[in-house]
């Protein structure tokens, strides 16, 4: 068990009936946990020339900028439609509780870039299959997927699988 793990609250029927919402706020706002999750998922993607972390709205950013702050790699905020002030580049998906789309700015990415997707959270995969689908739209090398929870019981592997052969790794997973 990672020693952040206790933190993370369960909350019933949050925002609607039947979803067990997992809370990582409390992870986040203990500073030795949270300096743990963010190394335990820099630590794994460190030394592969990443040049870029991109991470969604809200909880990505986060995560996914302290990841990108340690890695010494950019971060790519995808938003939600309509944030971004310039010509953006856009995907839609559906998740848990709903469905929505996410945004990066076109030029956010080169081909040169290697990019990995960071998030709070991996559930139906709908918000990570967004990311990897923006990242290789624009030419550049999705090098892997990092989440510092799965939501294993939602299966969200063969769902990324069908668009991206890019590693997944999660520091906790709920079977
Ligand atoms: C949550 C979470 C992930 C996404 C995972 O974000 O932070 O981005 O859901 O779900 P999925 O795998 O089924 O796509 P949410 O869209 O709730 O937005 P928030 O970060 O603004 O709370
Ligand atoms: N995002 C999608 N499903 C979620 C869940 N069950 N808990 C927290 N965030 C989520």
């Amino acid at each position: 068990m990672r020693p952040y793990e206790h933190l993370i609250v369960d909350i019933p029927d949050y925002p609607k009936p039947g979803v067990v919402f997992k809370d990582v706020t409390p992870a986040l706002a203990d500073a030795q946990a949270f300096s743990a999750v963010v190394d335990d998922l820099s630590e794994h993607f460190m030394g592969r020339g990443v040049t870029k972390v991109v991470g969604a709205e809200a909880r990505g950013f986060m995560v996914g900028s302290a990841v990108a702050y340690r890695l010494g790699a950019g971060f790519v905020p995808a938003r939600k439609p309509g944030k971004l002030p310039r010509a953006t580049i856009s995907e839609s998906y559906d998740l848990e509780y709903g469905s929505d789309a996410l945004e990066v700015h076109a030029d956010a990415f080169t081909p040169d870039d290697v990019v990995i997707v960071i998030d709070d959270l991996i559930a139906t995969g709908g918000t990570a299959v967004a990311m990897a689908r923006l990242v290789e739209r624009s030419g550049a090398k999705l090098a892997g997927l990092g989440f510092f929870m799965e939501l294993a019981f939602l299966n969200p592997r063969p769902l990324l699988a069908d668009v991206t052969d890019a590693e997944v790794f999660s520091l906790i997973r709920v079977e």
